[in-house]
């Protein structure tokens, strides 16, 4: 009796398995769970079995019930399964495939990338310094005087806390002036020849400004350093940035830390320097620049008796709208995360 049960079983649990589809299993099912399914006439046999046994029996009988049923609701499940796969998985080769979207580098990180090669090729080496920096490299050693109304220009961020009884209260680098007075500590001694790209932060939000934008700044100094290597570097970028035909033009300026100190102009891209309606007068206005102040090389603990240097500081952001003609109307879409502007470069 056992012995034909478990044959039962056995049977039940391969068609089972080898079930190919729903109809099938359904099939499987009745042939032995059903009213005169194999295993439901081996239940009525029960009475056959001697008393004693019938328990054990009955146990058995249950089990394998319970086996034959788990095993349909697994197979069930897979063909289930099968079945929508089956349909993922028809391919129309012929249909154009999916392009993954590949992302990019942001259009103001390219420009640093490339804006760093220009200046690696004259021998600059490109470094950072903090961004969380204290008045003295940012302001004072750089030859404003305490209170200065220059200093208002630069609307700075002032972190609340303890000042130093020597380098004051601590800031959000306003420019990336500050990097002169820490490459002059870090170097101690001449050549110096450093490109400090960096964020700026300034207390302006409006159309064409953002409370934080980028700077790039280049310091050289050594002996013998005049106007002339200034004049020729900035001529070099000026190329190198717009395109050969385009020109650089100093104008006296001021800044406290430099002097004499300039204005740089590039060429108009369309006039090339004749006047046209894009620029009026040939000439769009780039960033500052200057010989090294002897002040400032003083404090940077290098003797402007022996040495001299030219320093020039411009906007990232802006070299990159005039070089593209980009005509943003705000600004601060460079740093919105809108996905639609970025996508176009
Ligand atoms: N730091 C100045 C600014 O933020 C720009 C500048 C002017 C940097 C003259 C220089 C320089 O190195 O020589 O407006």
């Amino acid at each position: 009796m056992e012995e034909d049960l478990i044959g039962i079983k056995n049977t039940a649990l391969s068609f089972i398995l080898e079930a190919e589809d729903l109809d099938n299993l359904e099939e499987t099912k009745l042939q032995f769970l059903g009213r005169s399914g194999k295993l439901t006439l081996a239940m009525k046999e029960i009475t056959k079995v001697p008393v004693e046994k019938r328990k054990e029996f009955g146990i058995l009988l249950n089990e394998i019930k319970q086996t034959i049923e788990d095993a349909i609701e697994t197979q069930k499940s897979k063909l289930k399964g099968q079945k929508l796969n089956r349909t993922v998985e028809k391919i129309d080769v012929t249909n154009p495939g999916i392009k993954p979207t590949l992302g990019h580098l942001h259009l103001v990180t390219q420009a640093i990338e490339e804006i760093t090669s220009i200046f690696e090729k004259i021998g600059f080496e490109k470094l950072r310094y903090p961004e969380v920096e204290w008045d003295w490299y940012a302001f004072e050693a750089l030859n404003f005087p305490d209170n200065h109304p220059a200093r208002d220009d630069w609307e700075t961020f002032f972190i609340k806390g303890k000042s130093d009884p020597k380098k004051g209260p601590m800031l959000l680098t306003p420019h990336t002036s500050s990097g002169q007075i820490r490459e002059m500590e870090r170097k101690q001694k001449p050549p110096i020849r450093m490109l400090n790209i960096a964020k700026c932060y300034r207390r302006q939000s409006d159309v064409s400004h953002s409370p934080m934008f980028h700077q790039f700044e280049g310091l050289v100094v050594d002996k013998d350093i005049s106007i002339t290597h200034l004049k020729g570097t900035l001529d070099y970028f000026v190329k190198s940035w717009f395109g050969e035909k385009r020109q650089s033009r100093i104008r006296p300026y001021h800044f406290q830390f430099t002097e004499p100190s300039f204005e740089v102009d590039v060429s108009c891209g369309v006039c090339l320097g004749k006047g046209c309606k894009l620029c009026k007068a040939g000439w769009l206005e780039m960033g500052g620049a200057g010989m090294v102040h002897p002040n400032v090389l003083k404090a940077g603990g290098i003797d402007p008796d022996k040495y001299t240097g030219f320093a020039f500081g411009w906007g990232v952001e802006r070299v990159l709208m005039m070089r593209e003609g980009l005509k943003i109307d705000d600004l601060r879409i460079l740093y919105s995360n809108n996905l639609e502007f970025l996508q176009q470069f």
